[in-house]
């Protein structure tokens, strides 16, 4: 067992966030051997209960959640900044392009070890992750994963259509991969894998109902994908989905909405995919600073809010501009404030939080698992230093809220501020 002694945020089970000034996380083995929080709390009324073990003192860093980021693609990390008039040009001149070169498994192991050490450097602990459509996409992100001992969920993308030549794969082959695929990495350590139809558009009707019958039978593997993110998608989704409902529709006509489900940017929703979102199960990404990029349009926190539906949040990196939580949770907050397409709020900064952490782990099915410093949540956190520059140290040192001091890390902060991203303890 180890402890640490800082300042201390969790949340509690209905979303706030719990602190503790003088805070003290006691990390362990549960009974499996998986290294988990056993207990978390103000330091003097925890130290007692653990003579004898050693305390790392970190007073003057808060210990937070690591972050959880629902929906990124590892090969766009050289994809970052790439402009385009909106998604499909942007996916033919420059994604497709850097997608095919992932038939290359050094390539992707290269790519890979740099994003998991973008990631970790920026406080991301678990991710949920597309690869490419070249199987050994997957392999090199699971075993780059597994040496650092994360958890980490991803698959192999399925595109067999209106897909360029080098990313393209075969309908009957892409199904054969991805059973492989499941069976060879799921469950393992703390992997997981996705069943992961790149966006209706690219695929046939014969993959995506692979791709389902595959999701009923394995229900406790991911499924990922995108849905109403862009106006010209949704058109063409409706030209080649003509007895779908929606766009949406389309992936429940294939047994692709359940728990477990999550789909990028849900923007240009009704009110019935909404609540179809909301009966299966099913979660949305949002990825703001990927939307703002692209200029594809603003979530509706409202609407989500009323519908019931889970929702977390991601960086969509490389259609979004960082890996930092904190300009995701920056980016989010302008898109809740935007009021003319839909209706504006102010997402409070505990809000953000918990949608970057606790929350984003409950949209996955995780809560208690990843996401919280609560007791039995495996040990995966970050040690944040409020003094990481001149202006967030003088503004932390003003704060006379937890809201005033939460909102301050989340404009001002970056990866200057993560001193350090812990996995299993440590
Ligand atoms: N829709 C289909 N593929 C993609 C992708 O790679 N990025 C984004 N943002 N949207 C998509
Ligand atoms: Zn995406």
């Amino acid at each position: 067992m180890k402890a640490y002694r800082a300042a201390l945020l969790r949340f509690d089970d209905d979303h706030n966030p719990l602190y503790e000034s003088d805070g003290l996380l006691v990390v362990g083995p549960d009974a499996n051997g998986r290294r988990v929080v056993r207990a978390a709390g103000s330091h003097s009324a925890l130290v007692d209960r653990f003579p004898g073990v050693a305390v790392e003192d970190l007073r003057g860093r808060l210990i937070a959640p690591g972050f959880v980021d629902m929906h990124v693609h590892y090969p766009q990390t050289d994809v970052i900044g790439a402009p385009a008039a909106g998604l499909l040009p942007w996916l033919e001149n420059y994604t497709f392009p850097h997608e095919s070169r992932f038939h290359d498994e050094d390539h992707a192991r290269e790519v890979a070890g740099f994003f998991f050490d973008e990631l970790q450097r920026h406080g991301v602990t678990t991710a949920l992750t597309f690869a490419t459509s070249h199987p050994q996409s997957v392999d090199a992100a699971f075993k780059e994963a597994q040496v650092r001992g994360l958890r980490f969920i991803t698959g192999k993308v399925l595109q067999d259509r209106h897909s360029p030549d080098g990313v393209r794969d075969d309908t009957e082959q892409s199904l054969i991969d991805t059973e492989t695929l499941i069976q060879r990495w799921h469950g393992v350590d703390r992997l997981g894998y996705a069943i992961t139809p790149r966006f209706a558009p690219t695929s046939t009707p014969a993959q995506l109902r692979g791709a389902g019958e595959l999701a009923a039978k394995y229900a406790d593997v991911w499924i990922q994908s995108h849905v109403a993110e862009n106006l010209d998608e949704v058109k063409w989704a409706a030209e080649l989905f003509p007895d779908a409902r929606s766009y949406l529709g389309v992936y429940g006509d294939f047994g692709l909405l359940r728990e477990r489900a999550v789909y990028a940017h849900c923007i240009h929703l009704d009110a019935d995919d909404r609540a179809l979102m909301r009966e299966t199960g099913a979660a949305a990404a949002v990825s703001p600073t990927s939307n703002l990029f692209l200029g594809s349009g603003f979530f509706d926190y409202a609407a989500a809010d009323a519908a019931g539906m889970r929702y977390g949040l991601a960086s969509d990196v490389g259609g979004g501009t960082s890996f930092s939580p904190f300009h995701t949770m920056l980016a989010a907050y302008y898109v809740g404030r935007e009021g003319q397409s839909k209706t504006g709020l102010s997402l409070t900064p505990g809000q953000l939080w918990w949608q970057h952490t606790a929350g984003a782990a409950q949209a996955l099915g995780l809560a208690g698992v990843v996401g919280n410093l609560q007791p039995g949540n495996e040990a995966d956190f970050v040690v944040l230093n409020l003094q990481a520059t001149p202006l967030l140290a003088r503004k932390t040192a003003q704060a006379n809220s937890l809201d005033e001091l939460l909102f301050a890390l989340i404009v001002l902060g970056d990866d200057r501020v993560v001193e350090r991203s812990v996995v299993a303890g440590g």
